[in-house]
């Protein structure tokens, strides 16, 4: 089971990751960091960027979980940019070792296959950070996928869609399509970190941590994960049974152990 830490808040929940982030990095200057996009995120970001402040972070390197199919990379909302605007930049990162999956048409084929060679290449992430969509999904890895499954293209469901409209003009504008790291893909990585915050993602937060293993519910796949957090705050921890359990081994956890 996922370890789950309720905390008073998001900057509670940044903090917590950036200090484990700055972690490795110090330990490994070449560490693999498995980065997502969304608002979830943004206070790990956030947290990391005063953290990493006169780290040597020249040589870390970085993989996006997805990117929309047939959005203008240079588009502000393509994951591309995002992640270039909100994590390269702040960061200090070096921008050719940050690296996110390819939605252009041209090539969209093997697209999927060219990210799975570059992560296997970099050695795989050794720290992936997820948030969760309100359907369960994590990357863009919509209810049905396969527990198996590698990088290759989705179709977004219409929630999801309607969800991300609030980045652009229309919801028209929103992409159909995408290209995301698989559930098999996420897997790989050494340690998953999953964010969640408010009301709004408490049944997908409960679905993935005490639900059943179900591909209808994607992120419950991060059962089968071996070291996987879940970092959450009190509403989006409003349906989980066990909280006054994962409350009580958070709080009695010994130093040693670390996140
Ligand atoms: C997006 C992304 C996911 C993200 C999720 C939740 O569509 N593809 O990686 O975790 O939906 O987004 P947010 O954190 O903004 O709620």
């Amino acid at each position: 089971m996922a370890e789950v830490v309720i905390v008073e808040s998001e900057a509670e929940a940044g903090a917590l990751v950036a200090d484990e982030i700055a972690r490795r990095v110090s330990a490994r200057p070449d560490a693999v960091l498995g980065l997502a996009t969304g608002s979830t995120p943004l206070p790990v970001y956030e947290a990391l960027t005063s953290r990493l402040a006169g780290v040597n972070v020249s040589q870390v390197r970085g993989f996006a979980l997805d990117e929309y199919v047939g959005l203008d990379p240079q588009h502000p909302e393509s994951y591309r940019s995002v992640i270039h605007r909100e994590v390269v930049v702040p960061l200090g990162l070096d921008a050719d070792r940050v690296q996110v999956p390819d939605g252009r048409l041209a090539g969209i084929e093997t697209a999927g296959d060219e990210y799975e060679r570059a992560i296997r290449a970099a050695g795989g992430v050794d720290l992936q950070i997820l948030g969760i969509g309100t359907d369960g999904h994590i990357g863009f890895n919509e209810p049905g996928s396969s527990f198996a499954s590698l990088t290759r293209v989705k179709t977004l469901t219409a929630q999801t869609r309607a969800d991300n409209a609030r980045f652009f003009a229309h919801p028209d504008d929103v992409p159909r399509h995408c290209v995301t790291q698989g559930l098999g893909t996420i897997l790989r990585a050494g340690h998953l970190v999953l964010l969640a915050f408010g009301q709004g993602k408490a049944d997908a937060v409960a679905g993935a941590v005490e639900g059943p293993l179900t591909a209808m519910l994607p992120g419950s796949a991060i059962q089968l994960h071996p070291h996987a957090t879940v970092i959450v705050d009190a509403a989006a921890a409003s349906r989980l049974r066990l909280a006054d359990y994962y409350r009580a081994a958070w709080r009695d956890k010994p130093d040693w152990q670390g996140l």
